[in-house]
């Protein structure tokens, strides 16, 4: 049986990118349209659009955005083609740790670059490239969930953190992805979702995306995933991934190193689900991973509330951090598991 997923959390239509703006979830479930490359620029970087695939998706409808601008200005093709690549590449910059960003926006600068039409040919191949991406990541998270359900254990709790489900991509999801693959195999399974400080993103988008699909889920705070596992309640870790160096180590949301490191100290195996574009095989390791330094506010607010903290309190917030590739048990791709030694399994893909 396969699972009918309700979300589309992002589509191209016509002139312009559709999105369901993730910043009002779970009060409300509204889309928004983007209309112009800044727009889109925007969007991303004040998080109406989050999630790695999903702000891939993005940037792509972003370049195309730019190219309907630039299209109006009466410019020579080679003047349109060189302000839309260096368009293209100031969109990569709306946010610098998921490389999914940088690699759809790549797509777009390669059919730019081969192409041999005018200005409204170009604009049309972008739109064509844009719409496959956009199909192609729903097609492969559905790959990625068929491959990471076959080691879901019988009426498993899975403990996953932030939200690398549906809303983090075009649908279905990465992690959630393998939630859903397993669901419909056997419908006893259920979620844990880690609440995921700062932004709530556990809290407000996974506990939201899972009860739409009907799918058991039970909230938690960060702190509380070790004594679950210590009680025997989790049976395995599921996350997403942001961007993964070519020896395996994987930035996601920061709180998942301590998820990894408990799930180990416990013996509970930890997956990372993600599509081969969160592989960045030109970094050798975590360390280069970028991580993005968001703002104070998103530690001493909560919504919009000021939570009980000192005022001018020092504040550091890490969006991201790096799990080392030796806490994680399998990496789940559209193409199988990759199991460790990664720097072999990652190098045999490319
Ligand atoms: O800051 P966010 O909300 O973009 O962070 C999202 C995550 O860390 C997700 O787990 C990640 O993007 C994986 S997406 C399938």
């Amino acid at each position: 049986m396969e699972f009918k997923s309700k979300i589309k959390t992002i589509e191209w239509v016509d002139t312009y990118s559709k999105m369901v703006d993730q910043t009002v979830i779970p009060y409300e479930y509204k889309f928004v349209n983007i209309t112009s490359g800044d727009e889109m620029f925007n969007a991303i970087r004040d998080m109406i659009v989050r999630g790695a695939p999903a702000i891939g998706i993005a940037g792509a409808h972003g370049v195309i955005l730019y190219a309907q601008e630039l299209a109006k200005q009466n410019l020579s093709r080679e003047d349109f083609v060189s302000k839309l690549v260096e368009k293209a590449e100031y969109m990569k910059t709306s946010r610098p740790t998921a490389v999914n960003l940088m690699w759809a926006c790549q797509k777009q600068i390669e059919v730019i670059k081969s192409s041999n039409s005018d200005i409204n040919g170009i604009i049309e191949e972008l739109k064509f490239n844009g719409i496959k991406l956009e199909n192609e990541d729903i097609q492969i998270n559905k790959k990625i969930g068929d491959f990471g359900a076959e080691v879901v254990p019988k009426g498993a709790t899975i403990l996953t953190h932030c939200n690398a489900g549906a809303l983090a991509t075009v649908g279905y999801g990465t992690a959630l992805g393998v939630v859903r693959s397993a669901f419909a195999k056997d419908n006893t399974i259920q979620v844990f979702a880690d609440e995921t400080r700062p932004r709530q993103q556990g809290a407000r988008i996974t506990t939201f995306e899972l009860a739409m699909d009907g799918i058991p889920v039970t909230l938690i705070t960060d702190g509380m995933c070790s004594y679950f596992m210590k009680k025997g309640m989790i049976d395995m870790v599921v996350v997403g991934a942001d961007r993964i160096a070519a020896n395996g180590d994987t930035a996601n949301k920061i709180g998942t190193y301590t998820v990894a490191i408990a799930a180990k100290y416990h013996n509970i195996p930890f997956y990372v689900a993600a599509p081969l574009s969160t592989i960045d095989i030109s970094i050798k390791s975590g360390d280069e991973i970028p991580i993005e330094e968001r703002s104070r506010e998103e530690v001493t607010y909560i919504n919009g509330k000021p939570i009980c903290a000192l005022d001018g309190v020092n504040v550091i917030n890490p969006g991201f951090d790096v799990t080392p590739n030796e806490l994680i048990s399998g990496i789940i791709t559209e193409k199988g598991i990759l199991r460790p030694n990664y720097i072999e399994s990652i190098k045999s893909l490319f």
